[in-house]
């Protein structure tokens, strides 16, 4: 059991809500109770165990903490008391996690800004934009279980942060320049800021949108490119990407339908980031689609509506489970994917969720005789 997360902590807000308890670090708010039994008790924070257990006594809601401007204590931070030769140190990813909602909160001012119609500085966003940049080497796997792990943040905001790592990921790997690669990020944090401009912001309903409303959102693109207009010291191509991010190589996409030819080569690697983020993420009227399904269904219309290369480059750094997804493996066991071989994209890194094998690490580019039989929902 752990300490009451309301006691001794300042810089966050916290509210009890009752939901689907299948993810790991999450912290009750209240006992579960099965059959007049206390199956998991009060301030417990759920470990991979705690779900199996929940998932076998068909628990499907519970009251947990949802932590609103900060970031719940990551079991994979707990995974990483003893770092791998090569990999970061607790308290380096602490200090990613720290940077990582800093950022967010950098993007929610802008954000503010925008909508009070105040001049834009983003000078602090390209600075951890450009300190993301240069941690994407060593840290990946750990930005990737941050990524991919779904916190309860505003959609937006989230979204934004996240498309911008990937971006600068997928640039990395495409060897482009340093500044390239840095538009690709910044891009990431700007490319939506229209949506705030969009008629009632009908698309924070929870519903699906009438073919209407589609429309109306659908001239975003059109605003964040004359918003990141009048900001200064944005490099033009972040302007270009975010008014072309909603093409398609095609032609089907939007606001203009452009053809391969007639779209930027930064924007058709944008494109990729930004619809893996989006499919990848849960929304107020649905569910995120599994990590493995929105990969495969990108290498089905790569080279049809996505540049091929940018999808291989995506395949490659995340692999085909990305980190974060849950699989069963050859033996029966569940594991959950936690670290990726960009040479070898079908055999990630996992750790086992099953409660006698505690957090036990493989990685199956050298465990070859472990097969992953299959990709789980998150709640299996
Ligand atoms: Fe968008």
């Amino acid at each position: 059991m752990t300490a009451n997360p309301m006691q001794g902590s300042r810089n966050f807000m916290v509210l009890k809500k009752a939901v689907n308890p299948a993810m790991a670090g999450l912290t009750l708010a209240k006992p579960v109770i099965v059959n007049d039994m206390v199956l998991v008790e009060e301030n417990t924070t759920l470990t991979g165990s705690h779900i199996v257990m929940l998932n076998r006594n068909n628990v499907k809601e519970a009251f947990v903490y949802i932590f609103v401007s900060r970031i719940p204590e990551h079991s994979f931070v707990e995974t990483l008391e003893q770092p791998e030769p090569g990999e970061p140190t607790v308290k380096e990813v602490k200090d990613i996690i720290n940077n990582y909602e800093h950022t967010l909160e950098l993007t929610q001012a802008i954000q503010r800004v925008v909508e009070s119609g105040e001049k834009i500085d983003i000078s602090d966003c390209c600075d951890v934009v450009g300190y993301f940049q240069k941690l994407l080497k060593r840290t990946r796997n750990i930005i990737l279980q941050l990524i991919n792990t779904n916190t309860p943040y505003n959609y937006l905001l989230a979204h934004s942060l996240n498309t911008c790592i990937l971006a600068m990921l997928l640039g990395r790997r495409m060897e482009l320049a340093e500044n390239e690669t840095l538009a690709l990020g910044i891009t990431g944090i700007l490319h939506d800021l229209g949506m705030s401009m969009v008629k009632d912001r009908i698309w924070e309903n929870d519903r699906k949108l009438t073919d209407n409303e589609f429309f109306e959102v659908m001239k975003h693109p059109i605003f964040s490119r004359n918003i990141i207009g009048t900001i200064k010291g944005v490099p033009v191509t972040v302007s270009v990407m975010a008014y072309q991010h909603h093409e398609r190589i095609d032609g089907s996409g939007y606001p203009k339908a452009l053809m391969s030819d007639r779209i930027h080569k930064l924007s058709k690697i944008f494109m990729v980031a930004d619809t893996y983020e989006a499919a990848s993420s849960s929304r107020r009227h649905r569910k995120p689609k599994l990590f493995h399904d929105t990969v495969k269904e990108l290498i089905n219309l790569a080279g049809v509506k996505y540049d091929r290369g940018a999808v291989k480059a995506l395949v490659t750094e995340l692999s085909l489970f990305p980190v974060g997804s849950f699989v069963r493996l050859s033996d029966g066991n569940v594991a959950k994917v936690v670290g990726t071989n960009p040479l070898v994209p079908d055999r990630p890194k996992i750790e086992l969720l099953a409660q006698d094998k505690k957090k036990k690490k493989i990685d199956l580019a050298r465990e070859k005789s472990l097969n992953i039989m299959e990709v789980l929902e998150f709640n299996e």
